[in-house]
C-alpha cells in the first residue's frame, strides 16, 4: 500500500524533492468526482484533469474541441475529491498560445473558478511568452514535449516523435527552454525511451512519461486506457490494469436480465 507520511498535500516542492531522491512519481488522469476519490485514496501523486477529456469523457476525435468551461468542470469535480493529489489541469486548444494575457486570463480562471494546483500546456519555445506570464501569477506550470496532441493537424498523426536527430536536439532545447522559464515539470509523450533518459538526466525539475520510457522520473497514463474501458486503444506503451469494459458489460447485461425476469428487486430489495 502506498503511505503518503511524510507529504499529506502533494506540492511543487513535494514533486521536486521526489526527483531529488530518486522516488518515481505516479500520475493519472480523471476527469469526475468519484474517479479522484478513488485515485487520491491510492496515493496518486498528481491527478491530471486532463483535455484527454474530449476524447474520453466527449467523445470527441481529437482534444480540439473541449473549451475553457468544459476543462473548469472537469477540474472543480475533481478537485472537490482530492485531498492529498497535487491537481494539474491541461490548458485546453485556443486558450494560451499566441496570446501570453489570454494565456494569462485562461490560468487564472483555472485557479480561481476551480481550485486546481497548476496548469499543462504544450509546446516549448513557440509558447514562451504565455508560460512565462502564467508562472508570473505564481500559477504552477507544467510543459509538454513529444506528441503533442493540440497539434494533431499539423504533425499529421499519432506515431512517436523525436526519433530524428534535428527532431530530438530541438526537443531537448525546448525543455531546457521551459525549465529556464520556470515550469516545475516536463511531460514527455511518446519518444524513444533513450530521449527521455537523456532529457531526465540533463534537467533539474522532474520528467513524467507517456510512452518516453522508465528513465523518466514519473510516469503518467489516462485512467480509462489503464483501467480497459477505452476498448481498441492498445498501442505499445499501455499498460491495462483492469478489464473494465468487460466487468462493466456483464454487469449491465444481468441487470437488464434481471429486470426483464421480474428477479430485481426482490423482496428484500423494496419497502
Ligand atoms: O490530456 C491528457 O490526458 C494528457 C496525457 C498525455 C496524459 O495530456
Amino acid at each position: 500500500m502506498p503511505q503518503k507520511k511524510e507529504f499529506k498535500k502533494i506540492t511543487t516542492h513535494s514533486i521536486q524533492s521526489m526527483k531529488e531522491k530518486g522516488e518515481k512519481i505516479a500520475m493519472l488522469t480523471a476527469y469526475d468526482f468519484s474517479m479522484a476519490t478513488v485515485l487520491d485514496q491510492a496515493g496518486l501523486d498528481i491527478i491530471l484533469v486532463g483535455d484527454s477529456a474530449a476524447n474520453v469523457m466527449a467523445g470527441f476525435e481529437t482534444t480540439l474541441p473541449i473549451t475553457l468551461d468544459h476543462m473548469i468542470y472537469h477540474a472543480q469535480c475533481v478537485v472537490r475529491a482530492v485531498k492529498s493529489a497535487f491537481v494539474l489541469v491541461d490548458l485546453p486548444f485556443g486558450t494560451y498560445q499566441g496570446d501570453a494575457n489570454e494565456a494569462l486570463r485562461s490560468a487564472i480562471r483555472i485557479m480561481k473558478e476551480s481550485g486546481a494546483h497548476g496548469v499543462k500546456v504544450e509546446g516549448g519555445e513557440e509558447i514562451i511568452a504565455s508560460v512565462e506570464a502564467i508562472i508570473s501569477a505564481g500559477i504552477p506550470v507544467m510543459g509538454h514535449l513529444g506528441l503533442t496532441p493540440q497539434s494533431i493537424n499539423k504533425l499529421g498523426g499519432y506515431k512517436i516523435r523525436a526519433k530524428e536527430e534535428q527532431e530530438a536536439n530541438k526537443l531537448m532545447e525546448d525543455a531546457m527552454i521551459l525549465q529556464q522559464a520556470g515550469c516545475f515539470a516536463l511531460l514527455l509523450e511518446k519518444i524513444p525511451a533513450t530521449l527521455g533518459k537523456k532529457v531526465s538526466e540533463k534537467l533539474q525539475i522532474p520528467t513524467i512519461g507517456i510512452g518516453a520510457g522508465k528513465y523518466c522520473d514519473g510516469q503518467v497514463l489516462v485512467i480509462h486506457d489503464m483501467l480497459g474501458l477505452n476498448i481498441g486503444f492498445k498501442p505499445r506503451f499501455l499498460r491495462q490494469y483492469a478489464e473494465m469494459y468487460q466487468t462493466m458489460l456483464g454487469a449491465a447485461q444481468t441487470y437488464v436480465l434481471d429486470v426483464k425476469a421480474n428477479t430485481f428487486p426482490n423482496e428484500s430489495e423494496q419497502y
